[in-house]
């Protein structure tokens, strides 16, 4: 029985066989239709989210399974003390497979521990989110056609963005791919994930100027400022408009380039933008739901 808390734990072979799958769902749909007949998701979501848990029961339902579970912390027994462990153990009982998002770090690792059946974790503070890394993927592979010889640009909250932390894992395993980190100093990316890059020899910078980075960039990954993680009001509201993607703003930037946003857009990305051919984050919303379901079908081993 499998897990996935980590993207890193789903070896490159098995990201492209999921790619793969994704795909045939789309061209497919009704083969996968009774797929999960039967079967049941659990999703026990901790902290707020509107695409990754109606994400994860839209794929459970296209897959002919059924859904249970609960939208808030203080609708569950973790508002009477229960531990993430003890959750696990009783929801094991009920369901085939757990969707857990959680404001601690390695909450849904603690789950996978404990529980019979895989847990998938949904985003665990500001450390992972493999699942939208997967959404990501399926984007960037429908709209460029590969992953090689890539320059992606991650723009916004990098320090605090767990999107931002699980796509640089799961890029960096390919050919070729740069990294340009735009964000305001206060919200860089991690020496982390800094020192794991330089030690693998993938080249990257750092700048906290937008426009400048525009025009070398195949994929433009825009993020919100995390408000929830910062301890300081004042300084989320001084942060929160640091980048603010606008038409003038892409005037430098490559006919084919793509934006990308995790979502969700606070303003981080004018509207205006939304009808340019180069926005693809509604786009990936929707291949989120097919990755999820072929996620599924994996750690159920459906076949
Ligand atoms: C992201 C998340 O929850 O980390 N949202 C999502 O799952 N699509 C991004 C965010 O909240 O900013």
């Amino acid at each position: 029985m499998r897990s996935l808390i980590d993207i890193l734990e789903l070896s490159t072979a098995e990201l492209d066989k999921l790619i793969a799958t994704a795909d045939d769902i789309i061209a497919n749909p009704e083969k996968y239709a009774h797929k999960c007949a039967g079967k049941k998701l659990a999703t026990l979501f901790f902290e707020p989210s509107t695409r990754t848990r109606l994400s994860f029961e839209a794929a459970m339902y296209e897959l002919g399974g059924n859904v249970l579970g609960f939208s808030e912390a203080q609708s569950s027994s973790a508002a009477k003390g229960e531990s993430v462990a003890d959750t696990a153990k009783t929801v094991s009982c009920y369901a085939d497979i757990i969707a857990m998002r959680h404001p601690k770090e390695g909450a849904p690792l603690v789950a996978s521990m404990n529980a019979s059946i895989p847990v998938i974790n949904a985003g665990d503070g500001g450390h992972n989110h493999p699942t939208q890394t997967l959404a990501d993927l399926l984007t960037i592979h429908r709209e460029k056609g590969h992953f090689d010889n890539l320059t992606v640009g991650l723009c916004g909250d990098l320090k605090f963005g767990r999107t931002v932390h699980s796509l640089i894992a799961a890029l960096r395993r390919y050919n070729n791919v740069k990294f340009v980190f735009i964000s305001p100093n206060e919200l860089k990316i991690p020496d982390y994930v800094k020192d794991s890059l330089k030690k693998e020899g993938i080249e990257y910078s750092e700048t906290t100027d937008l426009e400048a980075a525009m025009p070398c960039l195949d994929i433009l990954y825009m993020t919100r400022v995390q408000r929830e993680r910062f301890f300081n009001e004042e300084e989320y509201l001084r942060l929160k408009d640091s980048y603010i993607l606008t038409p003038e703003k892409l005037l430098g930037a490559k006919a084919d380039m793509k934006i990308l946003h995790p979502l969700p857009r606070v303003n981080e990305i004018s509207v205006a933008i939304d009808n340019d051919p180069r926005a693809c984050y509604f786009k990936q919303v929707l291949y989120g739901k097919y990755m999820r379901m072929a996620l599924i079908l994996m750690l159920l081993e459906v076949e």
